[in-house]
C-alpha cells in the first residue's frame, strides 16, 4: 500500500466584519468543530474524489490544481497528486469549506513531502485555491481555518489571535440557499461604487462593532455580543448581503431567547451565527429542528489544521 497523507481543517464562522474586511475593515472569525478531511498520495496524474460526489472534472479541478502548482514553485512537490475530499459540513451551509478544503489540501501535501511548513506558509498556498474560488478574497477564511481558535484579521496586517478563557457557545442555522460568494461580494461593493461615503460609514462601524465584539466576547459578556451581532446584521442587510430567508432566521432565533443574530459569510444565504441562549442550547437546536430547520451548538474555541502520514 502506497503512502498516503491526510490533514483536517475545521470550518469557520465570521463573527463580525464580514464583507468590509475586503475594503480594508477589522473582522472577528472562529473556527467552528465542522471538517473537512483531505488524503493525497503520489499519482501519476491529477485525480480529485469528492466523497458522494465522484470523481471531479472541469473547472471544479482548478482550485486543486493550483495550489499543486504553486506548491511545485516554492517548494518543489509534485504537481500532480491523487487527492480524496471528504466532510461533515452541511452543504450550501456557507461556512468555508472551500477554503478549508485548500488549507487541509496544502497541509496533506506539505505532510506527505516532509516540509513541515508552518500556518502562514499555509494560508499562502491555500490562497491560490481560494482566488480561483471566490476572485480577490480577503484571506480570512484560510487564516483562521489554518490557525484554529478566534482570529481578528484586517488586510495588510494579517491576523492576531484572540486568546479566551474557557469555552463559548453559538448555534449556527443553516439556510439551505445557495450562493456565490464572489457575486455577494460584488453587490456589496457596487453600493460602496455608488454611495462612497454611505459605505464608508458602514465600514467603519463594521470595524468598531469588531472591536467591541472581540472585548466582549474575550470577557464572555454574551448578551452583550449579542447584541453587537444584531446590529451588524442589520449594517449588512443595508449593504445588501441579506434575504428574506437570512432576515426571518435572525428573527426567529432572537425570539427564541438568542441574546443576538447574524448572517455569517458572504450572504444571500448560508447560514445565520447566533449566540447561544445560556442553558437553552439543546432545546434551542430541538426547537429549529423540529421547524425544519438545520442548525447545529458550535462551541469555540476550537484547532486548527491538523495533518498526519498514514499507510
Ligand atoms: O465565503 P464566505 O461565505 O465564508 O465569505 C467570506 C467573507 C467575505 O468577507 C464576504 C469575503 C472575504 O473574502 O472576506
Amino acid at each position: 500500500v502506497s503512502l498516503k497523507a491526510i490533514a483536517e481543517a475545521p470550518c469557520k464562522v465570521i463573527i463580525t466584519g464580514e464583507h468590509f474586511v475586503v475594503h480594508g475593515g477589522v473582522a472577528l472569525a472562529a473556527a467552528v468543530d465542522r471538517k473537512v478531511r483531505v488524503d493525497v498520495g503520489e499519482s501519476g496524474s491529477l485525480r480529485v474524489r469528492s466523497e458522494g460526489l465522484g470523481n471531479r472534472s472541469g473547472p471544479s479541478l482548478r482550485p486543486f490544481a493550483s495550489v499543486l502548482a504553486v506548491m511545485s514553485r516554492v517548494y518543489g512537490t509534485p504537481s500532480r497528486l491523487d487527492i480524496g475530499v471528504s466532510s461533515d459540513i452541511p452543504s450550501g451551509a456557507g461556512l468555508g469549506s472551500s477554503a478549508a478544503t485548500m488549507v487541509a489540501l496544502a497541509a496533506a501535501v506539505s505532510e506527505l513531502e516532509g516540509l513541515s511548513l508552518g500556518v502562514p506558509q499555509i494560508v499562502e498556498m491555500a490562497m491560490a485555491g481560494e482566488r480561483d474560488l471566490h476572485g480577490r478574497p480577503s484571506g480570512i477564511d484560510p487564516n483562521v481555518c489554518a490557525s484554529g481558535g478566534v482570529i481578528r484579521y484586517r488586510l495588510g496586517e494579517g491576523p492576531s489571535k484572540v486568546e479566551l478563557q474557557g469555552t463559548r457557545s453559538f448555534i449556527v442555522a443553516v439556510s439551505k440557499q445557495r450562493r456565490s460568494t464572489r457575486r455577494l461580494v460584488s453587490k456589496v461593493s457596487e453600493m460602496g461604487g455608488r454611495y462612497p461615503s454611505l459605505f464608508a460609514a458602514l465600514a467603519e462601524a463594521a470595524t468598531d462593532v469588531s472591536s467591541l465584539a472581540e472585548e466582549r466576547l474575550v470577557h464572555g459578556d454574551m448578551e452583550g455580543l449579542g447584541r453587537l451581532m444584531t446590529y451588524n446584521h442589520a449594517v449588512l442587510s443595508a449593504a445588501g448581503a441579506s434575504n428574506q430567508v437570512l432576515d426571518s432566521l435572525v428573527n426567529l432565533l432572537v425570539s427564541l431567547g438568542c441574546p443576538g443574530a447574524k448572517l455569517t459569510g458572504a450572504g444571500g444565504g448560508g447560514s445565520v451565527l447566533a449566540v447561544a441562549p445560556r442553558g437553552k442550547e439543546k432545546s434551542t437546536i430541538a426547537d429549529l429542528k423540529r421547524r425544519g430547520i438545520e442548525a447545529f451548538e458550535a462551541k469555540i474555541p476550537v484547532a486548527g489544521v491538523k495533518s498526519w502520514l498514514s499507510r
